[in-house]
């Protein structure tokens, strides 16, 4: 027993060590979270990661939602395998885009494997992500979390000690908006930086299908993402309309930032990664 610790102990400190020098050659690291599911974290993390290639960065993703993995299926990368191993250890999948991307769903079995693990195990999967996938040089790897302040998010606040910061995704609605502050609060905590809020299906963008002429409808109410943020003393980085095309586009792994590039939501979402753009170079000067 007491041998099997030790060579476990020394496993993981050799583990540590590959974590640490592969996050030295990555430039930015962004983890997106949020109170709820369901909000659109990983619409933003993938249109974020996205985003960064679109203005010139080599960027990655990496989905860190164990339980629920759906980066795949919003780049259109279903059904994609790696190996486990390799002479440089795990090869991200690489999208058309150019953008790196590594999740749980790529190991599994089938798309309907349920995962099924208690916190330890998703913080040993993390960390084997964070240290045995060949990153390479980045200047960017945006990290999807699943909702909520469990195992996930602490693992990757702990494990990257230089993590630029959290984006918090929120809904309008009041308990959505309640959550946000238990991010904030964890992200406190544990001493990460809160890069921002960005307030998501922030009213619809109508097309009305006779007259074909679009209008803004307020469905769920509007500021309150931002009513937080003053409240809060953090960034508002933007609101994102309801857009009917950004399901569409996801279901087929296409996302909007490419998809639909003039939509209001698209517009809107390229200023919000232009303010991250500023806000981590500018911290990192
Ligand atoms: N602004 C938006 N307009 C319309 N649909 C959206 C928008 N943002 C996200 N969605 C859709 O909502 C669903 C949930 O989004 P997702 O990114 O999976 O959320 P989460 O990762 O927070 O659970 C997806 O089908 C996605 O396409
Ligand atoms: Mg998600």
């Amino acid at each position: 027993m007491q041998v099997d610790h030790e060579k476990r102990s020394v496993e993981i400190e050799k583990q540590m060590k590959m974590l640490e020098h592969n996050m030295k050659l990555i430039k930015h690291k962004i983890a997106v979270m949020s109170g709820k599911g369901g909000v659109g974290k990983t619409t933003v993390a993938v249109n974020l990661a996205m985003g960064f290639k679109l203005m010139g960065y080599s960027s990655a993703i990496l989905d860190a939602d164990v339980t629920g993995p759906d980066v795949p299926l919003m780049l259109g990368l279903e059904g994609r395998r790696i190996e486990l191993t390799g002479p440089f250890g795990m090869m991200p999948v690489l999208h058309e885009s150019g953008i790196k991307v590594m999740s749980l769903a790529f190991l599994l079995q089938t798309p309907d494997t349920p995962v099924i693990w208690r916190g330890p195990l998703k913080t040993t999967v993390i960390r084997q992500f964070l240290a045995e996938v060949y990153w390479d040089q980045l200047d960017f790897l945006v990290i999807d979390l699943p909702p909520g302040t469990a195992d996930e998010p602490m693992s990757v606040g702990q494990l990257i000690p230089d993590l630029d910061g959290v984006v918090i995704v929120t809904t309008p609605q009041d308990v959505a908006l309640l959550d946000v502050r238990k991010s904030i609060g964890m992200a406190r905590i544990m001493n990460v930086p809160v890069l921002g809020i960005i307030e998501n299906m922030s009213g619809l963008i109508f097309k009305c299908p006779n007259c074909g002429k679009e209008t803004e409808i307020d469905l769920f109410g509007k500021g309150g993402g931002e009513k937080v943020a003053k409240e809060m003393s953090i960034p508002f980085l933007g609101q994102l309309p309801i857009d009917v095309r950004i399901p569409e586009g996801s279901d087929k792994g296409n996302p909007f930032v490419i998809k639909d590039p003039d939509s209001p939501a698209a517009k809107a979402f390229m200023s919000i990664v232009k303010k991250l753009e500023t806000a981590v170079e500018g911290a990192k000067q």
